[in-house]
């Protein structure tokens, strides 16, 4: 099972920082859980450049530029140079914001060029009982998916965050049958770009805690976990993990 830490702007200090690399790494020695954080970009390289540990680092987000002059942007360059081996691509924080499919298409191409391994987020704003969110899901998935190669397909890493699980407690997740179907319906829609013998990486996201992180990995066929407030206090994330464990 993979974690990626997402720790968005939560974490803006050194020392706890530091508390929950150390943490990370010795969970990584002492359960089966692989583990990627993803810090804020200021603070990437402090831990990611020299690292000789088993846990691994991503980017919360890169440019869609390719450098230059671009006052303020974090190219996938200076990423890759910072020690990410993964970027997380299409948070809905980030598509808030203005991360069109296009920009996001153009994102994954500076990742790509330059081997950094795009997790790539899709999520439906809301539940409707018609089935529509499922739509929403294929059509997010389909405009990536058409402007890869299937080389980049291959490598992409799906995060299924279903915006109105985001950010909650345990209680408003997704719950395990619902991440079931889903979880199958983003592996048919991968399925028909890459072929049925091509299996991606595929997270889920959104109000994922201690309490129900077993239930939502057993049967739901998920490969892992992309956690936001559960993966910046030491102590409840490591009880995640151990959870999982
Ligand atoms: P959350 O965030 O775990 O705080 O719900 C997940 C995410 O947005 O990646």
């Amino acid at each position: 099972m993979l974690i990626v830490a997402n720790w968005k702007a939560y974490v803006e200090d050194l020392d706890k920082a530091k508390k929950l690399f150390a943490v990370s790494k010795k969970l990584t020695r002492t359960t089966r859980v692989s583990i990627v954080l993803a810090p804020p970009a200021p603070l990437l390289s402090l831990f990611a450049i020299g690292n000789k540990s088993k846990v691994a680092f991503a980017a919360q987000d890169i440019s869609k530029t390719a450098g230059g002059a671009q006052t303020g942007e974090v190219t996938a360059g200076a990423c890759e140079a910072a020690g990410a081996a993964y970027v997380i691509v299409g948070h809905s924080e980030r598509r808030a914001l203005g991360d069109s499919n296009a920009v996001i298409v153009e994102k994954l191409s500076r990742a790509y060029a330059q081997g950094l391994v795009p997790i790539l987020c899709v999520g439906e704003s809301e539940r409707d009982g018609g089935g529509r969110y499922l739509a929403v899901i294929r059509e997010q998935l389909m405009h990536i998916l058409k402007s890869l190669t299937p080389k980049e397909r291959a490598k992409l890493i799906v995060a299924y965050e279903p915006l109105w699980a985001i950010g909650h407690a345990a209680a408003q997740a997704i719950d395990a049958n619902d991440l079931t179907e889903m979880t199958l319906y983003i592996r048919k829609v991968l399925a028909e770009f890459s072929g049925k013998n091509a299996r991606s990486i595929v997270l889920y996201g959104g109000s994922v805690e201690p309490t129900n992180i077993r239930a939502l990995a057993a049967g739901s066929n998920v490969d892992g976990f992309l956690v936001g407030h559960a993966s910046v206090d030491p102590v409840v994330f490591k009880a995640l993990v151990q959870a999982l464990h």
